[in-house]
């Protein structure tokens, strides 16, 4: 007997479905799925710092060594022998004192959680590793996902590695960064490079898997988001179970900020944790569909009654101008995120709030993250961007505990790390002015020098001098 199973997360419907059934929404009212347990059957440990511990393991495998199953306990849907994993989520929070004083907060209050320390490079895996592990209890032989890169990376790694099933991923073409992209072709993935943007490769992959009987394991998939909870529970244990005031996170296609939510609450409601921190969504301004929909048109959870019509009337003014996402933080270049819901749930359970960080913050961002020897791709820095706006405005404060979330690994795009730090400003201008970055303030540059010892001497002299 299994204690796990799908519920639609529409209060008025609340239409329940079996562990096993292949959904990626309710075929009732058509709005998303959680995965839910029957808690009271739960083993669940008697305090918060006994979760994760290695005595929780499951043996076997890779899954003997994974920061996702070792906290099993609270995503109980799979038997321990049939969890799938690549040994995702050893990653660190890591205490940052020159991203803390970019942000004004207080260094030794601030932290990093370091995700893209996962084997295939960012967060994605915790998920892969649910949504993975669920297709293979379903029986799948082939998984498929829209993706603006590491989704793809990871599906394509987890394909390969396990051997279970086929992956196909879809790509808005000329949409993706090179690290990525080589991910999936190495992995051996069948990779389509779809005529459009990220949205349009969703629609079309959506349409696809209902068609043919695809699994899909974009981030609609309710077990996706199960293995992308334990982000939080390892910056919690990270914390030795303090709870911070703050989260911060990028918001691409909304999947981890919800899934953040959820996570969150779940603890507070089981009594595991004793408050809920505040989750701050971070979108680029060039793909603001959350920002604008939360702060200038007021959209809520509103206890599950979310104002469908606003969404829609936004979308098609979207449509009616010709707009696209577009932002050097590729990542996130999304306009129609497919777990809004979820992700409008998860900010008026945490009181969470939504900001906009141009590429030119998120750039600059990226840049002091490095400072602390720690490298991301441009998305990830959107976290550290919106926690020094937040506390501009004094909605953060310098004294609260903060963790901002670093997504992704630095060589996932080298491309706009080594743009940034070594373009002229004349060549950074006419290749990223249209995204609004003109300038790289805190730029490493690179020096030309002769092939002459002398002059490499006087070089690395002058460099010593100038500090
Ligand atoms: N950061 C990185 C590095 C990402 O790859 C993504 C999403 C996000 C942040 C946003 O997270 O979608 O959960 O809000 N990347 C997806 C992909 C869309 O296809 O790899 P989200």
């Amino acid at each position: 007997m299994t204690i796990a199973f799908q519920r639609c997360i529409n209060p008025a419907c609340a239409a329940e479905f079996d562990l096993l059934r292949v959904l990626s929404k309710c075929p009732k009212c058509g709005n998303l799925l959680d995965a839910d347990y029957d808690w009271g059957k739960m083993r669940l440990p008697d305090r918060i710092g006994r979760l994760g511990r290695v005595d929780e393991w499951p043996a076997g495998g890779l899954a003997a060594v994974s920061g996702v199953w070792r906290f099993g306990a609270l995503l109980p849907f799979a038997p321990a022998g049939r969890r799938v994993s690549i040994g995702e989520g050893h990653t660190q929070l890591r205490v940052s004192p020159r991203a803390a004083a970019f942000a004004g907060i207080k260094s030794e209050n601030f932290r990093l959680q370091y995700e893209g320390l996962n084997p295939s490079g960012s967060f994605k895996d915790n998920g892969m590793a649910g949504a993975f592990t669920h297709a293979s209890l379903a029986g799948a032989k082939i998984a498929a996902c829209a993706s603006t890169g590491n989704t793809s990376a990871s599906l394509a790694a987890f394909a390969a590695a396990s051997g279970l099933m086929r992956a196909i991923i879809f790509i808005g073409d000329g949409k993706i960064a090179y690290g990525k992209l080589s991910q999936a072709l190495d992995y051996g993935a069948v990779t389509l490079l779809v005529k459009g943007d990220f949205d349009d490769a969703m629609a079309r992959v959506q349409e696809v898997c209902a068609g043919e009987g695809i699994y899909l394991v974009n981030s609609v998939n309710p077990f996706r988001l199960e293995g992308q909870k334990t982000t939080m529970y390892r910056i919690l244990e990270g914390l030795d179970w303090r709870i911070p005031d703050w989260v911060v996170c990028p918001g691409g296609n909304l999947g981890n900020s919800s899934a953040f939510g959820k996570a969150l609450y779940e603890l507070y409601d089981h009594g595991l944790i004793p408050k809920l921190p505040r989750l701050a969504v971070v979108n680029s301004s060039g793909a603001p569909t959350l920002s604008r929909l939360v702060n200038r048109f007021g959209l809520k959870w509103n206890g599950g009654r979310v104002d469908d019509d606003a969404i829609a009337a936004y979308y098609s003014e979207l449509d009616a101008r010709g707009e696209k996402a577009r932002t050097l933080a590729s990542a996130i270049e999304i306009n129609r995120p497919v777990n809004l819901k979820k992700c409008l749930r998860a900010l008026e359970r945490t009181n969470g709030v939504v900001v906009e960080a141009s590429d030119q913050e998120i750039l600059d961002a990226k840049a002091w993250i490095a400072r602390d020897g720690l490298g991301c791709e441009p998305a990830s820095a959107a976290s550290l961007a919106g926690a020094r706006i937040l506390v501009e405005r004094g909605i953060m404060d310098r004294d609260s505990l903060v963790v901002a979330v670093l997504t992704g690994h630095q060589l996932k795009d080298p491309h706009a790390t080594v743009a940034y730090h070594s373009y002229p400003e004349d060549k950074l201008r006419s290749d990223f002015g249209g995204f609004g970055v003109t300038a790289s303030p805190f730029a490493n540059r690179p020096i030309p020098v002769a092939n002459s010892l002398g002059e490499i001497i006087d070089v690395i002299r002058r460099t010593a001098r100038e500090g």
